[in-house]
């Protein structure tokens, strides 16, 4: 122990708070999971929201806070994945789609220019004022300024929101738009590497101009920017976790692929290389080989055979329990692992299959092999409150939500209204449906085998439409920062070194949630408040 650590914790409470190797082996016959143990607090002179929370999943694979959105067709498009990586996540796009729509979901991820509206909604000159007005109302547009385009997509106008109006309700755009030779705009060539500023300067330089329009080199509609946008974006930049980007200043990317086998049942070397290509051309950051079981021949190969033909690209692979699992991934080319069996919300393994450990016992014996063959891991599955991922990360570089994302609007699918509440689709990639929808190889299962029942080992579900994908996570950086201040870790490798936990009873557990108290107000401190010093 050192000098440091023998001020956080006395002999005493050394005898009581364990670090992992000493707390886990004691308990070498029990699984335990994030809700069975707790960490001790330690002496901190760090302010919580001073804490750095960048992670390194893999050379040249940065995050800038330990989140992502996990490959599941209810979580993670394109859109989830802008919103996780302008938070400085990751998004894994999900393989549940034909392969060339996950080439253009992971296009649109990398193309993504924060600010810039791509595909604007325009109007045509041959329409109606009225046919607009009606657009608006029923799409329940809030803004009522639309460029004008002709069938080749060419700017030929802005219309502008002073026209939108009943009174003019008969008029067709072509007589009501703004010409095209008094419309402001940009070349798409000249946006440069900062576009967000190229945009802000121009505003500044045009009183009383709200519509930047951007072309391309044919005069033909190439996207819009408002100044409310880029004032909003403007003032975000003092945030204190930077959108994860690339190299080339892009929203990094993931992608999910599947040890996909042709019909002999072997391994489709020539599938998997080629849309792996594809993937890479597209700038793709990172690709994750999941499976539910990866301690296998196959996912093995898979993974071995992206790493020969793709030697520098970042491989996560799973999933698996077992330190032979990490040693066994590792081998063949991961460079980040992902552990969890059977914990996930919506997961049934544990009970149809009768198989997997709980989250923290399988961290530890997990991190134990990553640590020597200098791998990271990830937690994947059962986080359902930032606490979870506090503890998580004191074995892991990274966790993996599904359930925690589900239900914000960046997610997949529609709002439903059941009873006044407002819900989201929400289930496992081994639900039936979701099986037949693609993903049974992920559960060793063939997807054109229609004709014998597939075994789920996951449930369909709902989840409450939540906030925006930013809202959840500044709740649960806040929590984890909390923690860390807890335990006076200034980034996530202090908090490795630093943790030191206790199992609790049962008793415990009750005590650690509200209670005997009526709750008037559901409770989320972002922790940001971490007493004085
Ligand atoms: P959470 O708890 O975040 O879990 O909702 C998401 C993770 O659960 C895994 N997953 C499944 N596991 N059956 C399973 O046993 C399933 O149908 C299933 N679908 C997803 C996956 O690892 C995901 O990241």
């Amino acid at each position: 122990m050192d000098m440091a650590n023998s001020r956080e914790l006395s002999d005493v409470d050394s005898q009581f708070y364990k670090a992992a190797d000493a707390f886990f082996s004691e308990r070498n016959g029990v699984a335990l999971t994030y809700d069975d143990i707790t960490l001790a607090t330690l002496y901190s002179e760090i302010i919580p929201r001073d804490t750095q929370l960048a992670t390194v999943l893999a050379e040249g694979l940065q995050l800038n806070i330990p989140a992502i959105s996990a490959d599941m067709d209810t979580v993670t498009e394109a859109r989830m994945a802008i919103a996780m990586a302008l938070n400085g996540g990751l998004g894994l796009i999900h393989y549940n789609m034909p392969g060339d729509r996950q080439l253009s979901e992971v296009s649109r991820v990398k193309n993504h220019v924060h600010g810039l509206i791509q595909d604007p909604i325009k109007v045509s000159p041959d329409e109606h004022i009225k046919d607009v007005l009606e657009m608006m109302e029923k799409r329940r547009f809030g803004f009522s300024t639309f460029p004008v385009v002709d069938a080749a997509g060419k700017l030929i106008g802005l219309l502008s929101g002073h026209v939108v109006k009943p009174r003019y309700a008969r008029r067709k755009v072509a007589e009501a738009l703004t010409p095209r030779d008094q419309v402001h705009t940009i070349n798409v060539k000249d946006l440069g590497a900062n576009p967000i500023a190229r945009a802000d300067k121009f505003f500044t330089d045009h009183p009383g101009i709200h519509k930047l329009l951007v072309v391309d080199k044919d005069d033909r509609l190439a996207g819009l920017f408002t100044m409310s946008d880029v004032e909003r974006i403007t003032q975000e930049r003092g945030a204190q976790f930077k959108p994860a980007r690339d190299a080339n200043f892009r929203l990094i990317c993931g992608a999910a692929v599947s040890a996909t086998r042709n019909a002999f049942g072997e391994l489709d070397r020539k599938s998997i290389l080629a849309h792996v290509g594809e993937l890479v051309e597209r700038g793709i950051d990172v690709v994750a080989v999941s499976t539910a079981h990866g301690h296998t021949k196959g996912v093995g190969e898979t993974v071995r055979t992206i790493r020969e033909a793709f030697p520098k690209l970042p491989i996560i692979a799973g999933n698996v329990t077992s330190a032979a699992g990490v040693e066994f991934l590792a081998g063949c080319g991961a460079n980040a692992i992902k552990v969890g069996q059977g914990p996930g919300s919506i997961c049934t393994t544990r009970v149809v299959a009768g198989v997997g450990i709980p989250q923290m016992t399988a961290l530890y014996v997990c991190s134990r092999a990553a640590a020597a063959r200098g791998v990271s891991i990830i937690a994947d599955g059962g986080i359902t409150k930032s606490g979870d991922i506090v503890k998580a990360l004191t074995l892991s570089q990274a966790v993996i939500c599904g359930g925690m994302f589900a239900g914000c609007p960046e997610s997949p699918g529609q709002v439903l209204e059941i009873n006044g509440k407002l819900y989201k689709q929400y289930r496992g990639m081994g639900s039936l449906a979701a099986m037949k929808a693609g993903s049974a190889a992920r559960y060793g299962h063939s997807n054109d085998d229609t004709s014998r029942k597939l075994a789920a080992e996951g449930v369909e579900a709902l989840k409450e439409a939540a906030s925006p994908v930013d809202q959840v996570l500044t709740q649960l950086i806040g929590g984890i920062q909390s923690g860390m201040g807890y335990l006076g870790a200034a980034n996530l490798q202090q908090l490795r070194e630093k943790a030191r936990y206790i199992q609790v009873s049962p008793a415990g557990m009750r005590e650690a949630g509200t209670h005997d108290i009526v709750e008037i107000k559901t409770g989320t401190s972002n922790g940001a408040q971490l007493g004085s010093f």
